[in-house]
């Protein structure tokens, strides 16, 4: 009762920022991202009789506390569903990946523990299901059990059985790429589970935000399928700054932006005033994702590192879904 299984993650163009229903993460809005190959988590998990409770590693170091709960708790649910909860689980998790640093540490970790665990239990599920019940890991996670570009639809059902992602175009559909510019890898004050859910209960902007997030989806697929930069990027970076506007409104008000994360926004800014196109996008944290095409991977590159406190720069491409080791 063993299984190994590697996820990527995604990063969101049109970004999943609060919820209707924490306990089963059902989304306000719907999101769409694109998976990336630069960034991956590998789990394996093995079931076994003669564990007393579930062990979790990540990177080889043991974890407890509020992250061991949320994979207990995820277990508990893949063990329901099989109907063998009498089994416990030794979990090892290797990240590529900074974790909880606003790197989507946790839609590459839930979409590998998912496809494990439920390989390893013996419950045969399609992509959606497996994408439906990833979502109770984290819901970013429902995005990367597909590669290229997905959408994670928000659903209507108070049940969350309409509530997964499908895919809206294959990692050969379009080469678009994403420098990821690390600022800092250190983990962040506030999670993106708590960001959201402040937000959505003080924030004044957030009627805002909801109101413009369906339509954003909407132009930013036309973009995507008719393979028009200009128009995806807009749509994408445009939708970003929604996003986190949002949190300025919040009680106690907070940004994941720093000073290092403004200039990289304003040197994608000076690029594309220079011809170059260009756009950035920001999950929860102050790292910058910025989206260019192939022909100018070089300047991309070489503008973004001679960026002061850039510590690095981490190129992708579109990157595969989850796949078994
Ligand atoms: P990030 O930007 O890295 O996604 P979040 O705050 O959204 O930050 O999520 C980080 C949390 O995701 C961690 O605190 C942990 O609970 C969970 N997580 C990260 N990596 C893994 C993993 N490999 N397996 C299971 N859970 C993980
Ligand atoms: C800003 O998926 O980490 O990255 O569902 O509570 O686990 P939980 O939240 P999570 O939130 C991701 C927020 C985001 C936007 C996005 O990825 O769509």
């Amino acid at each position: 009762m063993k299984a190994t299984a590697k996820a990527h993650t995604n990063i969101a163009l049109i970004k999943y920022w609060g919820k209707r229903n924490e306990s089963l993460i059902l989304p306000t809005n719907s999101s769409l991202s694109l998976t990336l190959d630069g960034f991956h988590t590998t789990t394996m998990v093995e079931f076994r009789e003669d564990l007393p409770v579930d062990h979790f590693t990540i990177n080889d170091e043991v974890v407890s506390g509020e992250s061991y709960s949320r994979v207990r708790e995820f277990l508990d649910l893949i063990r329901q569903t099989a109907g063998k909860t009498d089994l416990y689980a030794d979990v090892h998790s290797i990240n590529n990946v900074p974790t909880a640093a606003g790197f989507a540490s946790s839609a590459s970790g839930f979409a590998a523990l998912a496809a494990a665990a439920t390989k390893a239990i013996g419950l045969p599920l399609s992509d959606q299901e497996l994408s439906r019940i990833t979502r109770q890991g984290s819901g970013s996670a429902t995005r990367s059990i597909y590669g290229g570009f997905a959408e994670w639809q928000m659903g209507e059902h108070l049940d969350g059985s309409d509530s997964y992602a499908v895919p809206v175009a294959a990692q050969d559909h379009w080469d678009i790429r994403v420098a990821a510019v690390v600022l800092s890898d250190a983990v962040k004050n506030v999670s993106s589970r708590e960001g959201m859910k402040r937000t959505v209960e003080t924030s004044p902007f957030y009627d805002g935000w909801l109101r413009s997030a369906a339509g954003d989806l909407e132009q930013i697929k036309e973009g995507i399928m008719t393979r028009d930069f200009e128009k995806t990027g807009q749509i994408a970076e445009a939708n970003c700054l929604k996003m986190h506007a949002t949190t300025l409104g919040a009680s106690p008000p907070f940004t994941y932006w720093t000073d290092r994360t403004v200039d990289v926004m304003q040197t994608v800014q000076a690029m594309r005033a220079k011809g170059i196109p260009a756009f950035f996008t920001i999950d929860a944290g102050p790292n910058v994702k910025v989206l260019y095409l192939p022909e100018n991977e070089k300047t991309v590159e070489k503008t973004l590192r001679d960026i002061p406190g850039a510590e690095d720069v981490i190129l992708s491409k579109s990157g595969q879904g989850v796949s078994f080791l």
